[in-house]
């Protein structure tokens, strides 16, 4: 089977000139559960926006599972919830759902099936004809992440999911995130957590000035930082510490 995600040679650069992606490189095998960590303005962002074709690249390539990534198949083989809550703020929760389903070319009443057990896995079911305004900000993230699961993705994105979210939401989402790939779907999560990189993800991708600096599991690169946990390892590797 080929990779949910293979990228080679990706290099952005924005209009200003700002080079935001380096001739970067990853692979995300099939059925995994990737982090991508780094600091604020390492690139995640604009790789995740080349990837579901939310910018342009400057050149590279990019396929989800094998398929080119601007075209069609691959487009409906990804679900993203972008690190802002961008919900449309005069669509009620279910609508949310049902308009995105439609966008994917879901089937009228698949599409209605599908919201009903969107809504009921994240709770939102009490919620379903009320606008994004008046929902919680806990409901909101719950309601990024339905979205994006609506139309069955096999790479689920997730970037920066838990941020700015309480304690006791962050562990339901980690749960829900946790059966999402216990079911075989592909996951690459960002996050400025450790803990949660550390508890979810199999295989974690640093990354600083648009290049991947390092690969490894979190015990991996504990191991190869010579730290005690992986927020030590992780700022030895930004700082520029070599790995043993
Ligand atoms: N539209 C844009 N125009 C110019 N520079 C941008 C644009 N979007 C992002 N950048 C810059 O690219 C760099 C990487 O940003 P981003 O991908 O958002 O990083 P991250 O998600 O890792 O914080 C940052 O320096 C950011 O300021
Ligand atoms: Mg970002």
């Amino acid at each position: 089977m080929p990779p949910a995600l293979r990228i080679r040679g990706l290099t952005k650069r924005y209009e200003d000139g700002f080079l935001a992606l380096a001739d970067l490189d990853l692979d995300v095998g099939a059925g995994r559960f990737v982090g991508l960590l780094g600091p604020n303005g390492a690139g995640k962002t604009s790789l995740i926006s080349a990837v579901c074709n939310i910018i342009r690249v400057t050149s590279g390539e990019i396929a989800i599972f094998g398929e080119p990534h601007h075209s069609l198949a691959a487009r409906r083989m990804v679900g993203l919830a972008e690190q802002d809550v961008n919900l449309d703020r005069f669509l009620d929760v279910e609508e949310t759902l049902l308009y995105h389903g439609g966008y994917f070319g879901m089937r009228r009443a698949h599409a209605r099936t599908r919201a009903g057990e969107m809504m009921d896995v994240f709770d939102l079911r009490a919620k379903a004809g009320v606008r994004a305004p008046k929902l919680s900000g806990g409901m909101r993230r719950r309601l990024l992440l339905a979205r994006a699961l609506m139309h069955e993705p096999r790479l689920v994105i997730l970037d920066e999911p838990t941020a700015g979210v309480d304690f006791e939401l962050r562990v339901e989402l980690w749960a829900y995130i946790r059966r999402l790939h216990d079911s075989g779907t592909t996951v690459l999560l960002t996050t400025h957590y450790l803990e949660e990189a550390d508890e979810l993800c199999e295989d974690i991708v640093l990354v600083r000035g648009g290049r991947v600096i390092g690969r490894d599991t979190a015990e991996g690169l504990r191991a190869a930082y010579g730290a005690t946990s992986l927020a030590d390892a992780y700022v030895r590797a930004m700082a520029g510490v070599p790995p043993r």
